[in-house]
């Protein structure tokens, strides 16, 4: 394993375990990580607990690197706050001083590095079964995904050239032009930097393969930076028509724009908007097709940034805003008749299901069913509510597809 790996190790494990840790560390001396001031001092006295008791290496030596990271790093006396802590926790016994006589919630949530709330949010919405297979699936690295860029190569040869040329060993998924990454470097690479390939996620895939689209047509690409589904919609229209890539963040579109140099697509117009405030009107010209893919909780992700678990999630003001921007190319969809996917890398029932139920009953639009494979939708939310359209909508599920959680919906004008 090379260094920036074990690195990256380190912290992808700590960050995901960080309950646990600050657990056995109030149970072995009253100290609240969370109080403790210094950033260096409180990710050392973690990291120490991470090596002893969850990967159970020998405590001496864990205590001495400690210590002299602390010292180090803060001062001398940080150095003995931290020989203090770890030698008290030594002799913490996880499972008996920690985890047992607590919940089912609190122990799955321990056990798993989860927030509280989310794991009872998952049983309610899942079930137990489910919940467990999502919390573990969060905790592995899934595969990265290469998108084969076919305006430069075919989905036939393009694995053996890749394979030949560049080293990169491939390995077919449900999407054509999709591929998981076996062996060789995707990001960054020279077959990524010569446009050969992107890297874009199954699922986020399957969002962009959704939207009906055609050589020639005008697309809407709403919330559409850093552009892994503009410039896979740009492959699929063989780049000829026009994609409005739309975005409030101009830092994001530069780098959309960046992007598509690389891959040699010209059909993109970047356009700096906020798309609460789109209207019929206001759009650069009559769309065919409007995707649109808005900021959302992330509960989807916490398999690739563990560290956004522990940010507070408030649901419903994320669906609030979600629903902000929909509403308005709903709009737009309905003027000029058009189709609208809408995804989120989210796996909470308010940003996906729920949305689309509104979509229904506030436009008339209706859910049909993507010509892309997937899991159904959920048929109930946390409260019980219902879902009539389950089979029309598609799903993602780290612990199903090996990729992130994922909704999309392709939504039709009555
Ligand atoms: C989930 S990301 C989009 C990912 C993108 N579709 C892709 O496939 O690469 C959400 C994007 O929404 C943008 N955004 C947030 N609020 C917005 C708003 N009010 N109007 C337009 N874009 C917004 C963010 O800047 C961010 O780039």
């Amino acid at each position: 394993m090379d260094v920036r790996r074990s690195v990256q190790a380190f912290v992808y494990e700590t960050m995901k375990r960080i309950n646990l840790l600050d657990e056995v560390i109030r149970t072995a001396s009253d100290l609240d990580p969370r109080r403790v001031r210094s950033t260096p001092l409180r990710w050392i006295l973690r990291v120490g607990v991470l090596e002893m008791k969850v990967w159970n290496n020998p405590p001496a030596p864990v205590t001495d690197c400690m210590v002299r990271l602390a010292k180090e790093m803060v001062n001398e006396r940080a150095g003995g706050l931290v020989n203090a802590v770890l030698r008290r926790v030594e002799s913490v016994d996880v499972e008996e001083d920690v985890l047992s006589g607590r919940d089912p919630v609190e122990r799955l949530a321990l056990e798993h590095g989860h927030p509280k709330w989310f794991v009872e949010y998952c049983m309610r919405l899942l079930g137990r079964r489910k919940t467990e297979l999502l919390l573990r699936a969060n905790n592995r690295v899934p595969p990265q995904y290469l998108r084969l860029n076919t305006l430069m190569v075919d989905t036939l040869t393009g694995p053996e050239l890749l394979r030949r040329r560049y080293g990169i060993v491939t390995e077919p998924t449900f999407l054509e032009e999709v591929r998981t990454l076996i062996r060789g470097r995707g990001y960054g690479s020279k077959a990524w930097r010569e446009g050969l390939v992107d890297v874009q996620d199954l699922a986020s895939a399957c969002a962009s393969a959704a939207l009906p689209v055609e050589p020639g047509d005008v697309v809407l690409d709403v919330c559409a930076a850093p552009g892994s589904k503009t410039t896979h919609l740009a492959q699929r229209m063989m780049d000829e028509g026009k994609i409005y890539s739309i975005d409030i963040d101009p830092k994001g579109l530069r780098v959309l724009e960046r992007r598509c140099r690389r891959l040699g697509i010209t059909c993109v117009e970047t356009v700096r908007r906020d798309a609460r405030r789109l209207d019929p009107d206001s759009v650069p010209e009559p769309p065919d097709a409007i995707l649109v893919d808005p900021p959302c909780s992330t509960t989807g992700v916490w398999n690739r940034n563990p560290d956004s678990r522990w940010k507070p999630k408030p649901l419903r003001r994320f669906a609030r805003r979600e629903w902000s921007v929909l509403r308005a190319c709903l709009r737009v969809a309905e003027e000029y008749g058009c189709p609208v996917v809408y995804s989120t890398c989210s796996v909470s029932w308010e940003e996906n299901e729920a949305i689309v139920k509104r979509a229904h009953d506030v436009f008339g639009f209706k859910p049909v069913e993507p010509d892309v494979p997937g899991s159904k939708g959920l048929e109930r939310g946390p409260k019980g509510e219902r879902f009539e359209w389950p089979e029309r909508v598609r799903r993602y599920w780290p612990f199903r597809h090996d990729s992130a959680g994922f909704f999309v919906s392709l939504l039709e004008p009555s």
